[in-house]
């Protein structure tokens, strides 16, 4: 795969414009964008992230957390998870040297993750397989978490910045704990998902400090491409560059309800929390390019009646595959 990321010459990008024709067409029955929305998008694009500081309501903030307490207390998320404690140093050097880029399911098959069977109760499986991530998924029935993923002001953002109407084609919240062990995203990267329109949504669910697992972005790298080439980039070599003291590394110390929209095709990190937890929830927008809109992966699903809930504009994001017909 290649990593060196490269500005769009402008054959590349009308052959963009043309894959993503669908995109360009929804998006000509979108509301337009609002001097605000203008406003934020232009700070995405000089910057690569926007911050709204608190943006949840208190009653949506708490629903959430809510649910994500109860998924978790009743072990209702993803399984196998990595189990820090079943690693043997020396036995799984190559693994831990390969950044943990193994599935679950792989490493569950070498005993190195637990599944649903061994679930007890959440403070137990905490002490005994010391998780570093738990990943509860987008509940399809919850008009709550349409409306935080879905929020209308952050989609008119989205379609401003990105100049097309794309796909949410991720939806799903992690909790991480404290890691003794760096894993693929704890190292400088840049995402993969599309080299010419890409955000991210974070929806910070508990209040992040620097001792819970910030999210650090080098302001401005979705444009300077400085440091590239590579699929992960050690400490040492993104400090050179940007000294960690330097006003360019933006750290999420922020509180619950907050959300962060950034270009992720710049540099970025997930800070291993040190204590506690951080719980985030995450969105990714794309385009799907018109002759694979019918084999989209999907990576979250939305039930029918949650769907037929949402207004017109919403509905345009939500790929097809995605909807439960029951
Ligand atoms: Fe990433």
């Amino acid at each position: 795969m290649d990593f060196f990321f490269k500005p769009l010459t402008p054959a590349q990008k009308l052959k963009n414009s043309l894959l993503h024709i669908d995109s360009h067409i929804r998006s000509l029955s979108c509301p337009p964008s609002s001097k605000e929305q203008r406003k934020i998008s232009n700070q995405l694009s000089k910057d690569g992230y926007v911050i709204l500081h608190e943006y949840l309501s208190e009653d949506l903030l708490g629903k959430a957390q809510a649910h994500i307490k109860n998924s978790l207390e009743y072990g209702n998320f993803e399984f196998p998870v990595f189990a820090q404690s079943n690693i043997d140093k020396i036995k799984h050097k190559e693994i831990i040297d390969n950044h943990f880029l193994e599935s679950d399911e792989h490493l569950f098959k070498m005993g190195l993750a637990f599944d649903k069977e061994d679930f007890t109760n959440l403070d137990e499986v905490v002490q005994t397989f010391k998780p570093s991530i738990f990943k509860i998924p987008f509940p399809s029935q919850s008009a709550e978490f349409s409306k935080i993923w879905l929020d209308e002001f952050i989609l008119g953002v989205i379609n401003c910045y990105m100049g097309l109407t794309p796909k949410l084609l991720e939806a799903y919240i992690r909790r991480n704990y404290p890691s003794e062990f760096k894993r693929t995203n704890h190292y400088w990267h840049r995402d993969l998902n599309h080299r010419s329109h890409l955000l991210k949504v974070f929806i910070f669910f508990s209040d992040c400090t620097i001792d819970n697992g910030p999210h650090e972005y080098i302001r401005g790298s979705h444009k300077d491409l400085t440091i590239n080439g590579k699929r992960f980039f050690e400490e040492k070599e993104v400090d050179k560059i940007v000294p960690p003291d330097s006003s360019d590394r933006i750290k999420s110390i922020v509180k619950a309800g907050t959300i962060v929209i950034e270009d992720t095709r710049g540099l970025h990190r997930a800070i291993i929390p040190k204590k506690g937890y951080r719980d985030l929830g995450f969105a990714v927008f794309a385009p799907v390019p018109t002759y694979s809109i019918l084999n989209t992966p999907c990576y979250y699903n939305i039930s029918k009646d949650n769907y037929n809930r949402l207004s017109d504009f919403q509905k345009k994001f939500i790929p097809k595959g995605n909807i439960l017909e029951k």
